[in-house]
């Protein structure tokens, strides 16, 4: 079976969030069960590994009536294959997302991806796309490649890691930019808009989303940004895969980036050290206080609203914050303002460093994940890999991977509506549960020996795979 695995960002290459995590993890696990999964991706600027990579070929693509050069690069990383297509007048920027021209830019990457098909000789017989930034490719696929042989028999399955971010724009850019032309808009008009992920879930053959419990939500119009009515329509093709994490890199007995090294049976002098190394690490106040840490990015769906009206509560119960993150300037100047307040009790890092996050996943005790929507969430798996228990709202991939503790099995604390009374609630069981020096132990085991691999997920996938190759 090959598989085209479409992506805006792969770990270790270029990641800014989940979906670089999953790019970087899935495809090896799928290569580690037989199947001959390849990466596609852009060749940013500012990508790591740039010295490995080598050049294949050169070719031009199609940007509505102009013609733009690509390069193509490839390079093999842990027996995965990873294509680069190469544009400096598109990707040679100082980040990832957020310029005026996203739409042309992520229009002629996802074309770029299907010219790229006519210089390898990899033909896959499934693509899976991932998000608006390779949403076009599909919708392409069928209108300007499907009448030649090559991809006459190619299937497409189209993963949602979020539901929030469909690449919206006006309708003008589809013929302009998109090379779209009126007869084929319907493909991906929407509410009046071009919608990128739209075109996406009505054309593929498949649409897959990171959750079973969020294939669900999306359905329903408080999850799904408007998409729900046509979700709705193409029920038959939904469906939820729970994500894995990497656990070769995700792995405290082996991680460089944190001071000790531990396992389910070691944890209690490794977590120790580590919680040490933290304490110091922000100023905290030695004094064996419970530390909750957040690693997260600091915007509203994350539920940092309803952090912002507890952590006054929380400090008070003598429970310590650490934050790490980035994102809309309220919030971080909230845990800023919070943290010049309460020394020793609060440590706050504005900004995202890898290495800083895995020191807190590793010496912090309780993590907090209050979501308000959650299509699966990575970190709270992490989390328990590194021993620390999470509090989470049941929504979303929170719900289908952490199991309130309250009845002796589970592995975190779970509440299930969006209020700051019910965070609380669960943050001071969290806490009662922390003293408790026979019973914590018990739970920390537990979480750590959680199967959060992509082993199973990996499954998962190959099934729905074979299940598009053989539709007619
Ligand atoms: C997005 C989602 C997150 C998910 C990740 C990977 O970032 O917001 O919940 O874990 O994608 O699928």
């Amino acid at each position: 079976m090959r598989v085209l695995f479409c992506a805006s960002e792969a770990n270790p290459f270029a990641a800014s969030g989940g979906l670089g995590d999953v790019a970087g993890s899935l495809p090896k696990a799928l290569v580690r069960s037989g199947v001959d999964c390849r990466v596609v991706m852009p060749l940013y600027e500012t990508m790591k590994y740039r010295d490995r990579l080598s050049f294949v070929t050169n070719f031009s693509v199609p940007v509505g009536w102009r013609s733009q050069y690509c390069g193509l690069f490839t390079c093999e990383y842990e027996g995965v294959t990873f294509y680069f297509l190469d544009n400096e007048y598109y990707f040679k920027r100082g980040s990832l997302y957020g310029f005026y021209d996203d739409a042309e830019r992520f229009a002629f990457f996802s074309r770029a991806i299907m010219e790229m098909l006519f210089y390898t000789d990899f033909t896959p017989d499934v693509i899976n796309c991932n998000d608006w930034q390779t949403a076009l490719t599909p919708v392409y696929l069928n209108l300007y490649y499907r009448h030649l042989d090559k991809f006459s028999r190619i299937k497409t399955v189209f993963t949602i890691h979020n539901i929030q971010y469909q690449g919206k724009y006006g309708l003008d850019i589809l013929e302009e930019i998109c090379g779209i032309g009126r007869k084929d808009a319907h493909i991906v008009e929407y509410d009046g808009c071009a919608n990128f992920m739209k075109g996406a879930i009505e054309v593929s053959d498949r649409v897959s989303t990171v959750s079973p419990t969020y294939a669900g939500e999306i359905l329903d119009p408080w999850f799904s940004h408007g998409l729900d009515g046509l979700l709705r329509q193409r029920q038959h093709k939904l469906c939820g895969i729970l994500n894995g994490i990497d656990v070769d890199s995700y792995n405290p007995e082996t991680d460089p980036n944190i001071p000790a090294h531990y396992n389910a049976d070691t944890f209690q002098e490794g977590k120790l050290a580590c919680k040490k190394q933290l304490i110091e690490r922000f100023g905290l106040d030695d004094d064996g206080s419970p530390i909750m840490a957040m690693v997260t990015r600091l915007v509203g769906h994350k539920g940092v609203d309803l952090v912002k009206s507890v952590a006054e509560g929380l400090l008070q119960q003598g429970i310590q914050l650490v934050v790490l993150g980035n994102g809309e300037y309220a919030y971080e100047s909230f845990f800023s303002d919070l943290c010049g307040r309460h020394p020793g009790r609060v440590g706050v890092y504005i900004g995202f460093v890898p290495p800083l996050a895995r020191q807190i996943y590793a010496g912090a005790d309780i993590f907090l994940m209050p979501s308000k929507s959650e299509p699966c969430g990575l970190a709270q798996m992490v989390a328990c890999r590194y021993g620390t228990i999470p509090v989470v709202r049941a929504t979303g991939g929170l719900r289908d991977s952490i199991q309130d503790s309250g009845d002796g099995k589970g592995n975190g604390f779970v509440f299930q509506q969006y209020s700051a009374h019910d965070l609380y609630e669960a943050c001071w069981r969290a806490k009662e549960g922390y003293w408790q020096k026979e019973g914590w132990p018990v739970l920390v085991k537990r979480a750590m020996q959680c199967d959060f691999s992509w082993n199973v997920s990996a499954r998962s996938y190959v099934e729905m795979y074979e299940q598009v190759m053989n539709l007619w």
